[in-house]
């Protein structure tokens, strides 16, 4: 547990952040729902606010007076046990609370833990503290990712900043690293703060099986394309043909062709396709398929943790070949929080590592994301294992 002090800092700092990401908007972007699963930034900074408006000031702030008693309604996402909410497809048509509105209730609110920190001593609220803090960390990475989709979607394709290098190469050969047959410790162990998903630490048999020390590159995944990987049904499951068929898919996410040339949209703009970047944006299906095409696989998230020390992760989320479900001995936290993660363990893969977007601090390397396994706007892409 952290102590007060450095509690607060963390709190403060990370309130800030979510503000710094947001600065180069214009005052439009703030409200854009262009699908069902991007959020416009508003509802992001109102949300992650409310979250710790519901989960420390009401029950832990003697006197705490709610900034606005509508907002509940608003910027609740999920939670069954705090009551009704917007519906989540609804969330690009609140014009109101205005923007400046919502700048406010975060000072309000950011005050309000201040004083709380000052007031109260209590190990659950710091526990709660800290995961609102880790749950503020998670929407700014989905505030980078829907910024991009709302600008990347926008037929003029503005930048977000012309000052961001949002994808790094990786310089070393592909090799494979090879590991023994045997039984692997999964799962965090406790001593620092993890998510309810990532618990129990529990033993995992795994076959010998090989594992590429490199992302797969946009060279690479051209080839694919070159080779009609889009229209062999054959590499494909019937969900992921289905939906290349449906919504005419033939390219990663944010990828156009110009006069016969490639390009993909990047928060600096459009620009050339560089053969070196790890492949990002990618469905599930299409990785999948990719590794089909190849002749190799997906590794299992078991697969991927007992050997990421060998090789470096944190450019892209990696599709894995693992189900998104309980460890043995999980058990959901108590209270509305049980909502968190054990809800959605059903009809999801899980991803690792974590992308340019991921804030500091936030990934490691027994993090699980999950996601439906046609979904792309996150820095999706993959690594090979056989
Ligand atoms: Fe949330």
């Amino acid at each position: 547990m952290l102590l007060t002090e450095t509690l607060l800092d963390t709190f403060l700092i990370t309130r800030k952040e979510s503000e710094t990401i947001c600065a180069p908007l214009e005052i439009e972007d703030y409200v854009v729902q262009p699908v069902e699963y991007v959020s416009p930034p508003k509802w992001h900074l109102g949300h992650t606010t409310w979250f710790f408006e519901e989960f420390l000031l009401k029950p832990y702030l003697k006197g705490y007076k709610v900034f606005d008693r509508e907002f509940s309604y608003v910027f609740n996402s999920y939670y069954e046990t705090v009551g009704k909410r917007v519906v989540r497809a609804d969330r690009g048509n609140l014009s109101r609370p205005s923007v400046q509105k919502v700048y406010a209730y975060r000072q309000y609110v950011t005050n309000a833990i201040k004083l709380l920190l000052d007031k109260v001593k209590d190990e659950k609220m710091h526990q709660l503290l800290e995961i609102g803090i880790h749950h503020e960390k998670q929407h700014q990475e989905l505030l980078v990712t829907d910024i991009k989709y709302i600008l990347g979607n926008n037929p003029l394709l503005p930048a977000y900043t012309d000052s961001i290098k949002e994808h790094r190469e990786e310089s070393h050969r592909q090799d494979w690293i090879s590991m023994d047959p045997g039984i692997y410790e999964i799962g965090h162990d406790q001593d620092s703060f993890c998510f309810d998903n990532e618990q129990a630490r529990h033993r995992v048999y795994l076959q010998a099986y090989e594992i590429s020390n490199k992302l797969v590159t946009n060279r690479e995944y051209l080839e694919f394309i070159n080779g009609g990987g889009y229209s062999s049904f054959e590499l494909w499951h019937a969900e992921g043909w289905d939906w290349v068929c449906k919504n005419e898919i033939s390219s990663p996410l944010y990828w156009h062709t110009i006069d016969g040339e490639w390009f993909n949209y990047t928060l600096e703009g459009l620009q050339e396709i560089s053969g070196d970047t790890p492949i990002t944006h990618l469905s599930y299906f299409e990785a999948f398929a990719f590794a089909q095409w190849k002749g190799y696989r997906l590794p299992t998230e078991f697969e991927w943790e007992a050997a990421q020390e060998y090789f470096p992760w944190g450019y892209r989320w990696e599709w894995t070949e693992s189900a998104y479900l309980p460890y043995p001995g999980y058990r959901k936290e108590e209270g509305a929080l049980g909502e968190y993660n054990g809800k959605f363990m059903i009809n999801q893969k899980v991803l690792r590592g974590g992308s340019f977007a991921t804030p500091d601090n936030h990934t490691r390397f027994t993090y699980r994301n999950f996601f439906h396994p046609h979904l792309r706007w996150q820095y999706t892409g993959l690594r090979l294992a056989k």
